[in-house]
Order: C-alpha cells, then structure tokens, then sequence
C-alpha cells in the first residue's frame, strides 16, 4: 500500500465539516478507489471549541490557515475560507508557493486571482483543483477541461446559484414572498455568508467568469460580466412569465459574439418546456453547446454541505490518483501563459427576445403610443397582452410586451422613448428571452 495522502483543510464551516465527516467516515472505500490512504492530517478555523458535529481526534490544530497552508506535513492544502482576498488568498498563494497541492471552493477568489495562481501552480508542477468552485456537486469542471477536449464551445450558460434557484422556485410554487425564500435558503446552509452575493448575482458571475475561461481559452474577465439580481423580481413577472409560456431563472451566459465574448448574468425567461425550466430548487443545471457535440446539459444539487464536499472530495481523490512525473493538465484547460484576452461584447448589442411589463396610465393613446415607439426601433412584437386592473388599481393598467429577436440597444431605446411619452406609473420591468432547447 502507498503512503496516505496527508491533507490539511483550512475552514470547518458546513462545507469544511462535510468533507471531514465523509473522508473519515469513507476512510476504506476511497483507499481501495485511489490506491493509497486519504488523511486529514491537520486543520486550521477560527473557533477550536465549537461544536462541529465531527471528530477532530488525531488532527493537529493550527489558528492560522497560512501556517496549516505553510506545513511540512501535508501534501494538499484544502481552503474551504472562502473571501478574495486574505487568509484565503494568502493561504493558497504560501500553499502553492511551499510545492502543495490546492483543492478550493472558492469561486470569488479564482473568479479575481485564478490567472495568477494557476500560473503559480503550473509552475510549480502541482495541481490547483476547483470543481466544487462551479455549480457545487455538479463535475463540469472536469468535463469541460477532460471531456470536451477538441470541441469548440459556442455558449455555456446555466442556472449556477442554489440560493436564486430555490427562491425563484418557491415564489412561484408556492406563492411565498422573496425574503422568507431567502431565510429559508440560509437557514439550509445554501447562501453565501453575505446573501447580497448571491441574489445580485455576483455568486453567479464568479462562476461564469471561470467557465467563460475554460470554455473560450481566454483570461478570466470577471469585471466585464453584465449583471442584474433577482431582488426586484416579483409575483406579478412569475404569473405574466407563465402566462405567456415562460419560467423566470437567475441564468450566467457566456457565448462568442460577432463582437467579442459576452458575458452575463440576469434573471432570464426561458421556455416552460425547456430542460432548462425543469430545474427546481436548490440543483444546478450547465449547458454547454460546442459544435462536435451539440448540447450537453448537466444539472445535480448546487449548494449545501454534502453536495459541495462531494466536489471537493472528487478533487482530493484525483490528487491521490495522480503520480510524481505525472503531467496534470493546465488549470483553465490551456496553459495560463496562453489564454487569450477576453475581448468585451458590447452589451448593447445582444441581440434576443424581451419581456416588458409596463405599468400605465389607463388613458387613451397609450397603448398606440407604445406600439409606435416599438415600431420606431424596430422592434417586432411576438404578443402584447394589456391586464386589466389586477395588479395595480383602477386607473392603471397592465401591459406586458414579448418582442421577436430584437438587440439591447433598440429595447432601451424604445423604454426611453415610452418613459418621455410620460405614460408609465412605474419603473419598467425588462426581462431578457433565452433560447434553449
Ligand atoms: N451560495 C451558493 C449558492 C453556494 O447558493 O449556489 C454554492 O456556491
């Protein structure tokens, strides 16, 4: 038998606590699956005396993550912090640095200094692994930098937010309101530390940034992600979205443009009938499009303690697997030196269907009105549909607009221009249309 694999892991929070309970409960399953022993040999939290549930027995105890990640007795330093910068990044950066083996989940840290840690790694001919960084449970990581070898990527796109998903889903099964959805989701153990992350979407763009590198060969750009939460998502959207044959999703798109790659992130109405809409709580649904392949969906649970040691768990054991001489694979697919810059797509140029839902004065000449400014942009209507005062009294009315393909541009146009007509009682609702299949 080979020596065991001695494994540090720098944070005991429900994550960290997960994979500390599998490993040791798993001890023997994983030894026969990667031929040598697994060991969590050390760890490193804040707070000694809580308790976590699991047995620390036999784990040297260090306060500093950067001195666990510093040790000359582990092999593999696993950050389970979390943040972009400090004890995280200091931790993994000395881990590296000291001939380690990374394993983290944390997409915001890979989503700021992935570039310059996977050229760390690469230089230091160690492994910097991060499946659980990408839509929990869900193996998409390895299946774009392994499997999908030789495809071109055209889109990549998905639900990659546990948190978004399980609210947006509840608010529309059950009717209940945004913030006891969201407490709900905390109080599982789904939403990030500071929920904000999540339900205005950076959660989702850390994520995208790192598949948009993976799937286009190009530097991680998280800066040029357009972004737009849930938080203003309301009832009246999920009924005129099913309605009219649609499922509201926080989606994260990242396709190659005529202009540049775009990247984006906002509440998006898909197909009811797409696999994509039938993808309910808390799971995580990828979509990849490349052109050997076609499309490959994967969907698995996307947040949460167990789904997101299973990830981590995974990263570990290919580590074990892996040999001295081995030549691992690049950390974005190619090597870091090689990424190409990640050339911004005008978002004013996006072309795709809209949602407008409008809020009006019940006045003659409005409805004209909006056709007209619909009309002077261009813009095709695929339905139009006006409510009578259900939603919003009886001077008002409801008026809710899909549009054929049309481009950013001519929407926010045509919205400027029915804002100045002055009919509007409120702030428009503009959803964005996605085709999937
Ligand atoms: N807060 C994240 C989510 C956790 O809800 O998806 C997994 O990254």
């Amino acid at each position: 038998m080979s020596e065991a694999l001695r494994v540090g892991i720098a944070g005991l929070g429900t994550v960290g606590a997960s994979v500390v309970r599998l490993v040791t409960e798993r001890a023997a399953e994983l030894t026969r699956q990667c031929g040598r022993p697994i060991s969590i040999v050390a760890v490193a939290a804040r707070d000694r005396s809580r308790d976590r549930g699991i047995s620390l027995d036999g784990m040297e105890w260090f306060d500093d993550p950067v001195a666990l990640a510093k040790s000359k007795d582990i092999d593999v330093f696993v950050e389970l912090i979390g943040g972009n910068e400090g004890p995280a990044r200091e931790a993994v950066k000395a881990a590296l640095d000291a001939g380690h083996h990374v394993v983290t989940a944390n997409k915001a840290l890979l989503a700021k200094h992935g570039l310059a840690l996977a050229d760390a790694a690469e230089k230091r001919g160690v492994l910097l692994n991060y499946e659980a960084a990408v839509a929990g449970g869900i193996p998409v990581i390895k299946t774009m930098r392994e499997s999908l070898a030789g495809n071109t990527v055209l889109r990549v796109f998905g639900i990659l937010n546990g948190t978004c998903n399980y609210i947006l889903t509840r608010m529309e099964a059950e009717g209940i309101s945004f913030e006891d959805c969201l407490a709900d989701a905390q109080r599982l153990g789904y939403a990030e530390a500071d929920p904000t992350f999540d339900i205005e979407g950076n959660d989702t763009a850390h994520k995208l940034a790192i598949l948009t590198s993976l799937a286009f060969g190009t530097k991680i750009a998280a800066d040029d992600i357009y972004m737009e939460g849930i938080s203003n998502i309301t009832q009246a959207d999920i009924r005129a979205a099913s309605e009219l044959g649609y499922r509201i999703k926080l989606l994260g798109v990242a396709q190659k443009t005529e202009t540049g790659i775009e990247q984006r992130v906002h509440p998006t109405m898909v197909p009811t009938a797409s696999v994509i809409a039938q993808v309910h709580g808390v799971t995580n649904a990828v979509a990849i499009e490349t052109d050997i392949l076609g499309e490959l969906l994967l969907s698995g649970p996307g947040a949460g303690g167990n789904a997101t040691a299973s990830a981590v768990i995974g990263d570990i054991a290919d580590i074990a697997k892996s040999r001295p001489g081995f030549q691992h694979g690049p950390v974005f697919g190619r090597p870091a030196k090689e990424l190409a810059p990640c050339k911004k797509a005008k978002m004013r140029a996006h072309a795709g269907g809209y949602f407008i839902r409008l809020t009006v004065y019940d006045r003659t000449g409005v409805f004209a009105g909006l056709a007209r400014r619909m009309a002077d942009n261009d813009i095709s209507l695929e339905s139009i549909v006006q409510h009578s005062d259900r939603d919003t009294g009886s001077d008002r009315k409801t008026v809710i607009l899909v549009t054929h393909e049309t481009t950013e541009a001519a929407v926010r146009k045509a919205i400027d221009g029915v804002t100045k007509d002055g009919h509007l009682v409120d702030t428009p609702q503009v959803i964005r249309i996605e085709r999937a299949g």
